[in-house]
């Protein structure tokens, strides 16, 4: 999508880091926003935030792993602007856990959000895109969709089936009016850390504090500059965005040696333990 003035653009997880930063960036390219998010404190932050652009801004309350509310979600945005010119499938969660470790519970809930909730986003925003002269979709996977590390089994599964499922729909939507990108952050300063779930690591001398501050230490890339980048991917029409060099590293290096990086993150966690 080459020019965002005008549009309309609905971001989920739209009340905290990368969403926030998207929101605030299409603003001032003149785009119009429907901004989800599950929390509604963080979302009004967002908005207010968006005051001095003269953009239309309506905010939804949703939990984007309940398909319901991601439909409502898209009759509410046609409601209050009259189209939808593109869905950023944004809102995601952390578990920090041992494939030993983790519940069905905490893994069910991460699938819900950070994949079933992309699904539902597309399902229900797609024909929506279609009215249009042009629509486009952006999924935000991950560096974890492309490569693994130990203690986050439910987030590489998610990331990857968004991946897989993006890459389908971008064969399928090709030659149509549909534009289709799959975005794969490295560490980005947001609070997806702060807010993880953490049970079990499979290092024993990991906890959640240690982990936070680790991710803080480690993450060099803001959400601002990772909202640029993507923004920049999409009026490029890039079907793939890599976002911070960190990620640009791994995934050239997970090319040339796929088995290998695999054995290489899992060589860390086996030392510390
Ligand atoms: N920060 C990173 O290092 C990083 C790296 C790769 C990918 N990502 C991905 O980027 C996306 C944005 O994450 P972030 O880093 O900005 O994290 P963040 O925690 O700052 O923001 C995530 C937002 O999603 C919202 N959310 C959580 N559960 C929700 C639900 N059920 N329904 C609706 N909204 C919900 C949260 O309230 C929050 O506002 C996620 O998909 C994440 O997996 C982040």
């Amino acid at each position: 999508m080459k020019e965002l003035r005008g549009k309309v653009a609905a971001i989920t997880g739209a009340g905290s880091g990368i969403g926030r930063a998207l929101a605030e960036n299409l603003a001032q390219e003149g785009c119009h926003l429907a901004l989800s998010d599950i929390n509604e404190q963080g979302l009004l932050e967002t908005q207010e935030m968006l005051s001095p652009y003269s953009v239309k801004v309506t905010t939804h309350t949703v939990d984007v792993a309940q398909r319901e509310q991601m439909e409502r979600y898209a009759e509410e945005v046609i409601s209050g602007h009259g189209q939808a010119d593109m869905i950023i499938n944004n809102a995601g969660v952390a578990i920090v856990t041992s494939v030993a470790g983790v519940s069905y519970e905490d893994f069910e809930w991460l699938m819900g959000i950070n994949f079933w909730g992309v699904v539902y986003g597309v399902k229900a925003f797609l024909p929506l895109l279609q009215k249009r002269p042009e629509g486009h979709i952006v999924n935000i996977s991950s560096i974890n969709g492309i490569l693994t590390w130990p203690n986050h089994s439910p987030y590489c599964s998610a990331k990857f089936a968004v991946k897989g499922f993006t890459e389908v729909l971008l064969q399928e939507m090709d030659g149509s009016s549909i534009r289709v990108s799959c975005v794969h952050p490295g560490g980005i300063k947001t609070n997806i850390a702060r807010n993880a779930r953490f049970t079990e690591a499979i290092n024993k001398k990991l906890d959640q504090k240690g982990t936070v501050a680790l991710f803080e230490k480690i993450t060099r890339t803001t959400a601002d500059t990772a909202a640029k980048t993507i923004i920049q991917g999409i009026k490029k029409n890039k079907r793939r965005i890599m976002v911070g060099p960190d990620a640009k590293l791994m995934d050239w290096l997970t090319r040339l040696m796929p088995v290998t990086m695999v054995r290489l993150m899992g060589i860390g966690t086996k030392m510390a333990r």
